[in-house]
């Protein structure tokens, strides 16, 4: 088992960072997410992140669990104060799922797809997911936390999961060191989160990402899909509108994905 929480050894290696001296370990926790929403509440600097070892009411998407195995996985949670919009939340999770992409192919070699918003997928298979949640204005995010949960060195899921969930040890036979992803991921989100901070950059950040969907997803355009959202519908995918959200083609014309998530349409 390799060891992920020596604080002083993260704060240090990560000393060139917006995480810099920010970061907190936990060696058991309800959710990093929760906690990291209160501690923002309570004024949680830009940067603060929280990490855990074992997570007893990890939280997904809607309103899922996430399976937290102690010891085995990464459960981090990123406090952000960025100057958007809160329609421009969505941006923080798409340019997540690219920045956990990167860090992942870099540790491991192993080239995840992105299944829109931002499940990571390997084989077919979810080993990640990420939950942004913020506190907000009409106008403006007061503050954004960024979720990560990667599935690392399980060895085994339970039964309800184990069609379509998948760790990086299940797919690469051996166990990776999770201290070297945690710094790689971080890094990634350093960069990720600064080309999203400043509102003179921001429209050719949004940009930028949307070029990315397109070449690192092979879930934005011509996927056959069903969008789990209201009475669920059947189209293709047909890229990204200009504020991230999945376009759909159906049989009566373009639809937005606007809630739900999606899965792919077997037949
Ligand atoms: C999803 O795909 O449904 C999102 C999963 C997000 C899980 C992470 S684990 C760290 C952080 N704390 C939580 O309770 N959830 C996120």
């Amino acid at each position: 088992m390799t060891a992920l929480l020596d604080t002083d050894l993260l704060n240090s290696v990560l000393g060139d960072t917006i995480f810099a001296g920010k970061i907190q370990t936990f060696s058991t926790i309800d959710s990093t997410n929760t906690h990291a929403m209160r501690e923002a509440q309570n004024g949680a600097p830009h940067g603060a992140v929280m990490v855990a070892e074992e997570q007893t009411a990890g939280r997904g998407r809607g309103a899922h669990a996430w399976h937290s195995e102690p010891h085995a996985g990464l459960y981090a949670s990123i406090v952000v104060r960025p100057s958007i919009r809160p329609a421009d939340a969505l941006w923080l999770s798409l340019a997540t799922g690219l920045g956990v992409q990167r860090a992942v192919e870099n540790v491991t070699g192993l080239v995840a797809d992105i299944r829109w918003p931002n499940d990571l997928l390997l084989n077919g298979r979810k080993f990640a997911g990420i939950l942004t949640e913020m506190n907000a204005e009409a106008t403006r995010v007061r503050y954004a936390v960024i979720g990560i949960g990667m599935n690392v060195n399980h060895g085994a899921f339970p039964p309800e999961l184990q069609e379509t969930a998948t760790s990086l040890r299940v797919e690469l036979d051996r166990t990776i060191d999770r201290s070297e992803l945690l710094i790689a991921t971080l890094r990634a989100m350093h960069t990720e989160i600064a080309a999203l901070m400043h509102p003179q950059n921001f429209a050719a950040a949004t940009e930028r990402i949307l070029d990315r969907m397109e070449q690192k997803s092979t879930w934005v355009r011509g996927k056959r899909v069903v969008v789990e959202e209201a009475e669920g519908y059947t189209g293709v995918t047909a890229g990204l509108n200009a504020l991230g959200f999945l376009q759909v083609a159906t049989e009566s014309g373009i639809r937005t994905v606007l809630s739900g998530g999606v899965r792919e349409a077997k037949g």
